[in-house]
């Protein structure tokens, strides 16, 4: 019965993709963000390096890539938002919809405070025409710069996602990933030619398992989640647009391909320079926004690369925060049948309100700051970022593995992701087995790790 759920027939025609290459670059815009560019040099980094991107690659491709699939099989399976498609599963009264809830809710949050780095990355790519020479922190402790900078990034976020699905997220995405692609080549092409880029390069890709700790294990797994948008429903949703003609396995491995590829690239923009500017490369978070700057100030063309590389940033956010947002519009369009413009309007206000405390907790507001009530070492934004960014996709993924092996059905999800293609019997029966008992508890470790504070 599950398989054949779905919207009812009389339901107005539901927006689709445009064409398989629009679904991939969305889906591939969503993946690629922040995520890439900013947390996995400065993770890996911390983690060793080498160590860190090999046991990274290992959880993207034997967790992270068989559970998108599962998402993007539910999203279709059902034509709906995170919650709508939970419920053409088991109906409105199950307890199952609030995981549903729990998906629109952290979309919320995240887009919040991601739009706040965000706004740092924008007001990083103009700095020398609104703050020359100023500091990160006194950059980020400026109540007037980050505010400005997070409403005009929210605000251009806005005005994609009201272009709907075809006409605003698609075009854009297919606009902005392959500008992006050009940008960062041109950095990696000037990280890679500076003296002493060598020993960059060889910490970045040579193995070095002495140091490897579950720490920094937890910390890989926790990264694929993240980095694929998986956990908390965007990759269900983008999944919804897709027609029942499309290979969900071939899109979604190409989805993958982009963004590794952009994320181990970022890597050889950052490693090189780093090393041959004599940087330690376990500088943590700030890598990107302290430490980047001061190695672009040092190089010859450091001006107009260090430009380059914050608008590379701010793009790959927006494609991201894109997909954040459609994830909450999507659930008002179809579960309360508010209007896109409406919806759009109507959160984009909410979520600009709910990210001022994040923007405010770098320096500008105490309280909200570091050594305020959210602990010594974080701030509101770190708060949010550890148990709704971290925590709360890591549960998402659980709770969606369980109810898509388990409740839903391996063989019903296996049969949703056979639609439009031609996958073998032997590939499918693994990938069952995977979804229903390897992801569930391989994610329960990372939430004991989480848990048990070793992150
Ligand atoms: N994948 C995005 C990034 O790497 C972040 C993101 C997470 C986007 C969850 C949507 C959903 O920056």
């Amino acid at each position: 019965m599950a398989s054949q759920s779905g919207p009812p027939l009389d339901a107005p025609a539901r927006e689709q993709w445009g064409s398989r290459l629009g679904f991939i670059l969305a889906a591939a815009g969503s993946a690629i963000g922040l995520g890439n560019i900013w947390r996995f040099p400065y993770l890996a980094g911390e983690g060793g390096g080498g160590a860190f991107v090999l046991v990274y690659l290992f959880c993207i491709l034997g967790i992270g890539m068989p559970y998108l699939f599962a998402e993007l099989s539910l999203g279709r399976n059902s034509q709906r938002n995170p919650v709508g498609a939970i419920e053409a599963i088991v109906g409105k009264r199950s307890a199952w919809l609030i995981v549903g809830g729990f998906c629109v809710l952290a979309g919320f949050i995240i887009l919040s405070y991601y739009s706040v780095i965000a706004g740092w990355a924008v007001g990083y790519a103009v700095k020398d025409i609104i703050a020359p020479g100023m500091g990160f922190e006194a950059f980020v402790a400026s109540p007037t710069l980050v505010i400005t900078l997070l409403a005009a990034f929210l605000g251009v976020t806005l005005l994609v996602v009201l272009g709907g699905v075809e006409q605003g997220i698609e075009r854009w995405s297919k606009i902005l990933l392959p500008v992006l692609l050009v940008l960062i080549l041109l950095v990696i092409f000037r990280s890679v030619t500076l003296e002493g880029a060598g020993e960059g390069i060889s910490f970045y890709l040579m193995p070095d398992f002495s140091g490897l700790t579950t720490e920094i294990i937890i910390a890989a797994l926790g990264q694929a989640f993240f980095t694929l948008s998986l956990g908390m429903g965007a990759m269900i949703t983008y999944g919804s647009y897709l027609s029942k003609k499309e290979n969900i396995a071939t899109s979604g491995i190409y989805v993958v391909v982009f963004n590794t590829v952009i994320a181990l690239m970022a890597g050889f923009m950052i490693f090189p320079a780093i090393f041959a500017m004599g940087v330690d490369p376990a500088t943590g978070p700030a890598l990107v926004f302290v430490v980047l700057p001061e190695v672009f100030s040092q190089m010859p063309l450091g001006g107009l690369v260090g430009v380059t590389f914050f608008i590379l940033l701010s793009i790959a956010a927006l494609t991201s925060s894109i997909s954040l947002l459609e994830v909450v519009v999507s659930y008002f369009v179809d579960e309360r049948s508010w209007s896109r413009k409406k919806s759009v309007l109507i959160i984009g206000g909410i979520t600009f309100l709910m990210a001022i405390p994040s923007a405010l907790s770098q320096g500008a507001v105490p309280s909200l700051s570091a050594g305020g009530i959210f602990g010594p070492e974080t701030g509101f934004l770190g708060f949010m970022d550890y148990y709704v960014g971290s925590l709360g996709l890591a549960l998402g993924a659980f709770f969606l593995s369980i109810f898509i092996g388990w409740v839903w059905g391996a063989d019903e999800a296996a049969q949703e992701m056979m639609q439009g293609s031609n996958m073998s019997a032997q590939v499918l029966s693994v990938w069952m087995f995977v979804i229903r008992y390897i992801i569930p508890l391989v994610v329960l470790v990372i939430i004991i790790g989480y848990i048990t504070g070793t992150l």
